[in-house]
C-alpha cells in the first residue's frame, strides 16, 4: 500500500470545494471591539493531486468576517495562480506560485505570498485579482515573511535565491511604493524562509540548509554540516552587512522577535532546530518513511545574542517545548517585548497539541490545552480596544477537530490564555500555514 502522505492526511486533509457561510454560530460572547478579517493561508491540492512536497500544494484562502460582536462570514477560496491550473513550478517563472504560504494586509491591497515567486493581491472578499510586482519595482521572489515597522508603517522583506545575487532586501513605503532595494553582499545560497527587523537594523539568516540538486522532493535544499549557521546584520540607515558566525551550528525556520538592546547588542528569539530536529521536520514534509507525528520536531525557543562591539554570538535557551509557528502582538515589531505565542507539538511532556505563551524574560510558560483529537494553527495577535499592556488583546487560531470533521475560530484571552469564544465554522478547515488578524481601522487607513 502506498504511503499516505501526511499532509494531505488527517488535520491537513484538503477539502474539495469554496463555500461561504452567513452568519455563523457563535459560543461565548465575541468581544464586539474585533471589527475586522481574520484570513490564513494553506497548502490545499486539488482532489486527486498528491504533492512532492507539502509546500508544493496549491494554495487556499480561508477567511471570517467579525463585526460588533457577529461573525459575518466564512468564505474560502483558492489563490487563481498559473500553478493551480497545473502550470509546473520552475523557479523561473515568478508568476507560477502555489501562493500558500502567508496572506498580509499592506499599502491598501491584501496579498499572498509564497516565498519563491512574486506576491497574488486577492480581494477584501478573497477573489483573486493577479500578480502583483510593486509596479515593475519587484523582480524577484519575495519572501512569505515580510516585517511592517509598526512605526513607520514601512514593509521591510527580501528575496533569496540560489543563484548570486543570493540575497536582495527592500522597502516599501506605508503606501506600499518601492523606496528602496539593494543587494545584500555575503549570504550563501540558504534556504531563508524568515528574517527579522529592529528598530536600527535588519537581520538575515543563513542557515546549514543549502541548495542541493541531490535534494528530489521539488524543494532542493539540505543541511550541510560544513556549513554554520551565521547572522548577518545590516544598519537600517544604510552601509554594509556584516555576517557574524554562530559556534552553535543550527537551523531557525521563523522568528519571534528581534530588537537593538541599550548596549547595541542585537537580540533574536526563535525556535531552534539542530540537524536532526530539521531532518525529521523535513521527513514529514515530504512524507518520507519514518516521518513522525507532526509537521515540527525538536524546535525550541532559543535567544541570540549578536554584540556588533565584541563580534561574537552567544545562544541561550528559553524554553524547552517543543514549538514552531511564533507569533507576538505585532505592535512590539523590532522593539523590546516580553511575550511570544506559539503552537506547542505533542512530546516534550505534552500530550496533544496545545497553544503557548512564553514569558521570554523568565521563560516562564503558560498552555492552553486544545484536547484530544484537536489541532491548532498559528495564534494571531488581536490588540484589546483601549489595551496598554502587550498582551492585552486576543488570540485568534482556526482549531481543526477531526473526531467531529469540524472547526471553530478561537478567541483566546492573550493575557490567561483563557477562552473567550469561538466562531463555529460552516466546515472543517483543514491545518494550515500563516495569516493576520486585519482589523478595519488599518484597513481603512
Ligand atoms: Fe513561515
Amino acid at each position: 500500500m502506498a504511503l499516505e502522505k501526511p499532509f494531505i492526511s488527517g488535520h491537513f486533509s484538503p477539502v474539495s470545494d469554496e463555500i461561504t457561510g452567513h452568519d455563523l454560530k457563535i459560543r461565548g460572547t465575541l468581544p464586539p471591539e474585533l471589527n475586522g478579517r481574520y484570513f490564513r493561508n494553506g497548502h490545499n491540492p486539488k482532489p486527486g493531486i498528491t504533492p512532492s512536497h507539502w509546500f508544493r500544494g496549491a494554495g487556499m484562502l480561508h477567511g471570517i468576517r467579525l463585526t460588533d460582536g457577529r461573525a459575518e462570514w466564512y468564505r474560502n477560496r483558492w489563490v487563481r495562480t498559473p500553478f493551480l491550473e497545473g502550470v509546473p513550478f520552475t523557479g523561473t517563472e515568478l508568476e507560477v506560485s502555489a501562493a500558500a504560504t502567508n496572506i498580509i494586509f499592506h499599502g491598501g491591497r491584501y496579498l499572498a505570498l509564497q516565498e519563491a515567486n512574486l506576491p497574488y493581491e486577492v480581494s477584501a472578499e478573497l477573489d483573486t485579482l493577479g500578480v502583483h510586482d510593486f509596479g515593475g519595482k519587484l523582480t524577484s521572489a519575495m519572501t512569505a515573511h515580510p516585517k511592517e515597522d509598526p512605526e513607520t508603517g514601512e514593509l521591510h522583506f527580501f528575496s533569496y535565491s540560489p543563484f548570486p545575487p543570493h540575497l536582495s532586501y527592500y522597502v516599501a513605503d506605508a503606501s506600499g511604493d518601492i523606496v528602496r532595494s539593494e543587494i545584500v553582499e555575503g549570504a550563501g545560497p540558504s534556504l531563508m524562509h524568515d528574517f527579522a527587523i529592529t528598530r536600527e537594523h535588519v537581520v538575515f539568516i543563513d542557515s546549514p540548509v543549502v541548495f542541493d540538486h541531490a535534494e528530489q522532493s521539488g524543494i532542493p535544499y539540505r543541511w550541510h554540516d560544513e556549513v554554520p549557521l551565521r547572522i548577518g546584520v545590516l544598519p537600517r540607515a544604510g552601509g554594509w552587512t556584516t555576517w557574524y558566525e554562530v559556534p552553535d551550528q543550527a537551523a531557525l525556520l521563523h522568528v519571534a522577535n528581534a530588537y537593538t538592546d541599550a548596549r547595541g547588542r542585537i537580540v533574536l528569539e526563535a525556535p531552534r532546530l539542530d540537524r536532526s530536529s530539521w531532518e525529521s521536520s523535513w521527513k514529514w514534509w515530504v512524507g518520507a518513511p519514518g516521518y513522525g507525528t507532526s509537521p515540527a520536531t525538536g524546535s525550541t525557543l532559543h535567544r541570540w545574542i549578536i554584540d556588533p562591539a565584541t563580534g561574537t554570538v552567544t545562544t541561550e535557551a528559553v524554553n524547552d517545548l517543543v514549538t514552531e509557528f511564533p507569533s507576538i502582538n505585532d505592535a512590539h515589531t523590532g522593539a523590546d517585548y516580553r511575550y511570544s505565542y506559539a503552537i506547542a507539538f505533542p512530546g516534550s511532556g505534552l500530550s496533544g497539541y496545545h497553544t503557548a505563551k512564553f514569558d521570554t524574560r523568565t521563560g516562564r510558560q503558560r498552555l492552553f490545552a486544545h484536547g484530544e483529537g484537536r489541532m491548532p494553527g498559528e495564534a494571531v495577535f488581536a490588540p484589546a480596544e483601549g489595551g496598554t499592556a502587550e498582551d492585552d488583546g486576543y488570540l485568534l487560531t482556526i482549531v481543526s477537530d477531526l473526531e467531529a470533521d469540524a472547526s471553530e475560530l478561537l478567541v483566546l484571552d492573550a493575557g490567561d490564555l483563557s477562552e473567550v469564544a469561538a466562531v463555529e465554522l460552516p466546515r472543517r478547515v483543514p491545518a494550515g500555514i500563516h495569516g493576520h488578524w486585519i482589523p478595519d481601522a488599518h484597513q481603512s487607513a
